[in-house]
């Protein structure tokens, strides 16, 4: 499966560091952002693909696994960098795991919040790449 990690530009000194997400960085117009936080190191989150959603995780803080499956292939991504984006494109099943203490996750949407582009079932998720 083809991984996109994109690089978040950043502006780096001894006082610290600034990471800037513009949209000439993310491969979609942004219409939503937000962020999971507080996540117990036992959740085990997303278990969905989107029809039409694409999103871009950032770990802005600690760490987490995200696990890709493209019905074919499974790949598993680390993420604990606040300037890396994992780009996931639409009709791809994600699940996100390993969080570790303090972990927050932003997202970065290609669309408003739609349950109807979600889907929940795995077997449906294999039988609509068919
Ligand atoms: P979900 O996307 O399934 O969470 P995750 O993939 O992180 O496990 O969303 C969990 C619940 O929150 C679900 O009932 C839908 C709701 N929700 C919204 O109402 N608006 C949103 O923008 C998001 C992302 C979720």
């Amino acid at each position: 499966m083809e991984i996109e990690i994109i690089e978040i530009p950043k502006i780096e000194n001894s006082l610290g560091n600034i990471a800037v997400v513009e949209n000439d960085v993310i491969p979609f117009d942004i219409k939503r952002v937000y962020y999971l936080y507080d996540i117990p190191s036992s959740s085990i989150r997303g278990g969905h693909s989107h029809k039409n959603l694409q999103q871009v995780l950032i770990a802005i803080s600690g760490s987490f696994d995200v696990v890709l499956k493209d019905g074919f292939s499974t790949t598993t991504i680390t993420l604990n960098k606040p300037d890396k984006g994992l780009l996931i494109k639409n009709n791809t099943w994600r699940e996100l795991e390993n969080f570790s203490s303090g972990a927050v996750c932003l997202v970065l949407a290609s669309t408003v919040y739609n349950e109807g582009d979600y889907i929940r079932d795995f077997d449906e998720f294999l039988e609509s790449k068919k």
